[in-house]
């Protein structure tokens, strides 16, 4: 198990567009395990890894913790209808915000074999599937926030 450090918002390599992963080496691959570990380690739905500091199209998501997706050079299909929620990040840790997301997302991927497949998502995954591809492009949700951007522990004390 390998835990990588997450990089925050402020850093440089979070702003860059990531690269087409071509072929699948050992080394990608072992990326991709770390990425996994350090998503459930940090307890994160979804991780790119360019929040890990390599700019390749690769993200992990996992919104039931049982149940990982790999996607290198994610594509996004078709999406519909629309959802508003709080949504968080690793790289920007404590805050939370609003934002408006497709409710149904269908992407095209390619699996850590390379071996081509689509998934389809709703609500949850969805928002999560468009995060995380967000991040290949080098955006961050806070640039989509509605309203301001809040403390998550503040937001929790009011819930309570
Ligand atoms: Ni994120």
């Amino acid at each position: 198990m390998a835990i990588r450090s997450v990089r925050e918002i402020g850093d440089e390599v979070l702003t860059k567009r990531c690269k087409e992963v071509k072929e699948m080496t050992p080394r990608t691959r072992q990326l991709i395990d770390d990425m996994l570990d350090t998503m459930y380690e940090e307890n994160g739905v979804g991780l790119a890894a360019s929040q890990v500091g390599i700019l390749k199209r690769i993200v992990v998501i996992d919104v039931t913790g049982e149940d990982p997706y790999v996607l290198v050079n994610p594509r996004i299909l078709e999406t519909s209808g629309e959802q508003t929620g709080y949504e968080g990040c690793l790289s920007v840790p404590g805050k939370t915000g609003v934002v408006t997301r497709p409710n149904y997302v269908k992407v095209t991927a390619f699996d850590a074999d390379m071996n081509p497949y689509e998934l389809e998502g709703t609500e949850l995954l969805a928002r999560a599937i468009c995060h995380e591809l967000d991040h290949l492009d080098g955006h961050l949700y806070v640039e989509k926030v509605e309203g301001e951007l809040q403390n998550a522990d503040q937001l929790q004390e009011e819930g309570e």
